[in-house]
């Protein structure tokens, strides 16, 4: 995924061991209660996950993030991701969350993908991220209300 130009957080020439580091870190999170993974399954093939989780700090109770949502390249255009992402939604709300939030990359179809979902853009970083020597990409966040 990551080398396909998926935006989960690594430039494409990432080295795998660091892409495979990061995601048993994952694992660990979700087996111990810190986020929740949410799968959607096609027969036995796994086609797409989203984390959710809640963000750390006393003032910071009622949020949660939405993370790495990712659909396999080859079930993408399907309603897989919009599904995924209305899990999230629902996910977030019935765990007590009051506000989901999450950070995208741009320069992608990315950021029309959830204003299309009815998130709300509420800020960008110029150029926060570089995901290839010299193209820098802006950091796009949205929120969900819930
Ligand atoms: C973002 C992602 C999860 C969307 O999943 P998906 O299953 O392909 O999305 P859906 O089929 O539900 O698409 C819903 C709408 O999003 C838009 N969209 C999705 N992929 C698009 C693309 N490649 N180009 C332009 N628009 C796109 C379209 O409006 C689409 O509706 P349509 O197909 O009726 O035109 C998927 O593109 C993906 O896995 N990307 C790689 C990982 C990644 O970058 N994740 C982002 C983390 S912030």
């Amino acid at each position: 995924m990551v080398r396909a130009g998926g935006a989960i957080g690594f430039p494409v020439d990432a080295p795998a061991e660091l892409i495979a580091e990061a995601a048993a870190g994952e694992l660990r999170d979700v087996g111990s209660g810190r986020q929740e993974l949410l799968v959607e399954r096609d027969g036995g093939l796994l086609v797409g996950m989203v984390l959710v989780r809640g963000k750390e700090g006393q003032v910071f109770r009622h949020r949660a993030e939405v993370r790495k949502l990712i659909v396999h390249p080859g079930r993408q255009r399907g309603g897989i991701g919009r599904r995924l992402l209305a899990r999230a939604v629902e996910r977030a709300r019935d765990l007590g969350f009051r506000q989901l939030v999450l950070a995208t990359r741009g320069g992608t179809h990315l950021p029309e993908f959830y204003r299309r979902q009815g998130w709300a853009e509420v800020g960008r970083f110029p150029a926060a991220l570089q995901v290839a020597p010299g193209d820098f990409r802006d950091e796009h966040w949205f929120q969900c209300e819930l």
